[in-house]
């Protein structure tokens, strides 16, 4: 039996990507949904293809690292649809690009107020409708940067080992409890998605100029790593979700990742920062 159909779900982010295409693949096992993102543009062509899948959709403009908005959002789905069953933490940032010695203070705190808060944000403000329901799940988005460290992605890494572990400890607190809820905590590998275009365009409606070593790396990720398609992806995670997995690995680039760490725990570092000189040249 679905574990989908008929089911509330919430996709945060879900105006590109992996979230409009979560949105899509709930749509089309038969949820209703409430989608929310900052993209105003983006969620709207999400929200208009996922009705005509069937689906009935809510829509916000959401900043998930926007705490009070959060919360009050989270009252109003419930206010509009009597009940919520499944909350999607996914909206994210890549925040990267520079070491540890030249990234701004500015981007650790924008990177983990939208990774790592947004995804606090949207479990604690949803986490007592999901109880109410008596069939909640709560899915949170981390990365294969949840396990593994990766050069210039230092507050990337920070904010998705940090996901995995709120995540963990959620789980261990819902079975503790004996709280209806079951928790699932993401991986995905390199998905074809606007995550690394969209931190080049941030950059730039700041005002800040890339350096051509930067926009190189960028066009490398993008060419190279970033090659499952977003819908695939979308698959894996609802697959995942519906099979009850507490822990979804996305691609065989995190399932291989995730294997070389706990083989090497204290020296993949080396090989991950042979691998970045590889493939992106020496910085
Ligand atoms: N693409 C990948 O290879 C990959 C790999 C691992 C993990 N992820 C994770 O998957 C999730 C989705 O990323 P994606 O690859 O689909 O990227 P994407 O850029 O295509 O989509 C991210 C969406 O989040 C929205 N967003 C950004 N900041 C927001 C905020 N403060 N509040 C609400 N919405 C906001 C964006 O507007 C965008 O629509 C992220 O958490 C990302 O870290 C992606």
């Amino acid at each position: 039996m679905s574990s989908v159909r008929g089911k509330v779900a919430v996709v945060t982010g879900a105006g590109s990507g992996i979230g409009r295409q979560l949105a899509f693949e709930l749509a089309k096992r038969g949820a209703r949904l409430a989608l929310s993102d900052v993209d105003e543009l983006g969620l709207g062509q999400t929200a208009d293809r996922a009705k005509a899948l069937g689906a009935e959709v809510h829509t916000a403009r959401l900043d998930v690292s926007d705490r009070a908005a959060v919360v009050a959002y989270a009252d109003a789905v419930a206010a509009h649809f009597g009940v919520v069953h499944q909350v999607y933490n996914n909206a994210g940032i890549s925040g990267g690009g520079r070491s540890v010695l030249d990234t701004d203070w500015e981007t650790y705190d924008r990177t983990l107020g939208v990774n790592l808060h947004g995804v606090i944000n949207g479990t604690k403000a949803f986490l007592p409708h999901l109880i109410a329901s008596g069939d909640g799940h709560v899915v949170n988005v981390s990365s294969l940067n949840g396990f593994m460290a990766q050069p210039t992605l230092s507050a990337y890494c920070a904010s998705k080992f940090a996901v995995r572990g709120f995540t963990e400890v959620l789980r261990t607190e819902m079975i503790a409890g004996g709280h209806p809820v079951r928790v699932t905590v993401v991986h995905p590998g390199g998905v074809r998605t606007n995550i690394a275009s969209a931190t080049v365009a941030e950059a730039r409606a700041q005002g800040l100029e890339l350096s051509p070593a930067e926009l190189a790396r960028n066009r490398v990720y993008n060419e190279k790593l970033l090659t499952m398609p977003a819908e695939q992806a979308a698959r894996i995670v609802v697959d995942g979700v519906e099979a009850g997995k507490p822990r979804v690995r996305v691609g065989k680039d995190a399932v291989l990742v995730d294997r070389l760490v706990r083989l090497l725990p204290a020296r993949y570092p080396v090989l991950s920062a042979w691998y970045d000189r590889k493939l992106f040249g020496r910085a």
